[in-house]
């Protein structure tokens, strides 16, 4: 029986939530493994809406267990504040379904406050992040100066991990002009939101080695999406995680061998908030229509995203980095209508045809897709359940998105509903 990994394929905002909700009610235990409160996943279950930034998607399900792995960063006032949104629409929330990794980066009012200074623009690059803190913490992380949360249950030798980092953050606040933190206002932060976390805390890699073990289901839930990859994805213009399907081993303590079948999520366009490179991004009112009809708004931040058309040279290279074994293809609906669809299949760089997405920055943001054209559809895929209910011309882009990204596609999604999907694999099933 194999777990899963489910990973975005894009830039994040997949439509990973529908899917992972959907596994998660296969899966015994649900488990994030990077990135923080950046990410947002609506869950509509029955009639009720739930919406997620740090929590597994299992949460709202009773009898699962819910696990933040130690590759993510743990802003412990979102926890606190998302368990008691969630306790009001009547879920419970305990350790016997919620455990967090003891060895989780916090995030602290320091790295809120530098993000959203650096976005300011008056101290760097704009990344255009979710200002949440993330870059910030996970700089300390690596910087080996991070308070992580097995920290708070130890407060006397809290204050000197806080003089520490304040070492460095003060000197950085001095060079911007800014007043110095005080070490006292750190601590109070701390220990007065101690009590509310440390109840989920667990040495979380052996916890999920026992469940393995006892042959439990496993659905790793990755967040954000390929191409904000720190290492693989557009950098600069990234989130500060690996996001790639590998970090599911390194950010919850699980070897590699358990991670099983992955699970790539790819709109059947591209859409990316945020700076930086986006090869077939539309300026115009086909642009604006995808957008419209996608509802292509963050969860998180409200923002606008930005629209195109579906790259294939980036999806097969995120196929390839993250090991994607097959794709649920979301969204597919949105397309319906269109006189002409295309899809970017390759890149021209300085006057060179080029098959992958190059690492460069310059380069990024020089190439030009190259384009194959598709006639469009004029009936209906919303809400289609058998490939018997596709318009030939659909199914024609969608076995053409196979071919060129060198993955099959496992699930297809034709609207938020949940039934409203064609299964052609079981990822459960390996
Ligand atoms: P950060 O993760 O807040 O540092 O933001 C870095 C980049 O990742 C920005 O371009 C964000 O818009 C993007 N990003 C972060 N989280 C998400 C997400 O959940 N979906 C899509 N983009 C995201």
């Amino acid at each position: 029986m194999a777990n899963v990994v489910v990973v975005g394929a894009q830039w994040g905002d997949e439509g990973k939530g529908k899917i992972v909700d959907w596994l998660s009610e296969q899966a015994d235990v649900v488990v994030r493994f990077q990135g923080g409160h950046n990410a947002g996943h609506t869950l509509v279950i029955g009639d009720k809406v739930y919406k997620l930034s740090l929590l597994p998607s299992g949460v709202v399900r009773p009898s699962k267990l819910s696990v933040i792995g130690n590759g993510v960063v743990l802003d412990p006032h979102a926890l606190a504040a998302e368990v008691e949104r969630l306790s009001e629409q009547g879920v419970s929330i305990s350790r016997d379904n919620l455990r967090v990794a003891e060895n989780a980066t916090l995030i602290l009012s320091i790295h809120r406050e530098l993000d959203a200074l650096r976005e300011s623009g008056s101290a760097g690059t704009k990344i255009g992040t979710t200002k949440r803190g993330i870059g910030p913490a996970y700089e300390d992380k690596v910087g080996r100066r991070a308070i992580r949360l097995m920290d708070l249950a130890d407060l006397p030798s809290l204050r000197e991990k806080i003089d520490r980092l304040l070492t460095h953050h003060n000197a950085l606040r001095r060079g911007f002009g800014l007043d110095e933190f005080k070490p006292e206002e750190i601590y109070e932060e701390l220990a007065s939101v101690a009590p509310k976390v440390l109840p989920y805390m667990d040495a979380v890699w052996r916890l999920l080695d026992d469940e393995r073990r006892a042959g439990k289901r496993i659905l790793f839930e990755g967040a954000q999406g390929a191409l904000l990859d720190v290492d693989h994805g557009t950098y600069p213009f990234v989130t500060s995680s690996n996001t790639v399907a590998g970090q599911a081993a390194t950010g919850s303590g699980l070897g590699p061998g358990g991670v099983g079948y992955v699970l790539g999520i790819a709109k059947a366009y591209t859409t990316r908030v945020g700076e930086g490179p986006f090869p077939t991004e539309l300026h115009d009112e086909t642009g604006e229509l995808i957008g419209r009809k996608g509802k292509e708004f963050g969860v998180v931040t409200g923002r606008k995203r930005r629209c195109g058309w579906f790259d294939a040279t980036l999806v097969r290279q995120t196929v390839r980095t993250s090991g994607i074994d097959g794709i649920a293809l979301t969204k597919l609906d949105i397309l319906d209508g269109f006189e002409t669809i295309k899809i970017g299949v390759g890149y021209r760089l300085d006057g060179q045809t080029i098959d992958y997405f190059p690492a460069s920055q310059g380069a990024q943001g020089r190439v030009e897709p190259i384009y194959e054209e598709f006639e469009g559809w004029s009936g209906s895929t919303a809400g289609a359940r058998s490939w018997a209910d596709l318009p030939a011309q659909a199914v024609k882009y969608v076995r053409r998105i196979e071919e060129l990204i060198g993955a099959p596609v496992a699930v297809l999604s034709t609207s938020p509903e949940r039934e409203d999907t064609i299964l052609m694999k079981n990822p459960f099933e390996g």
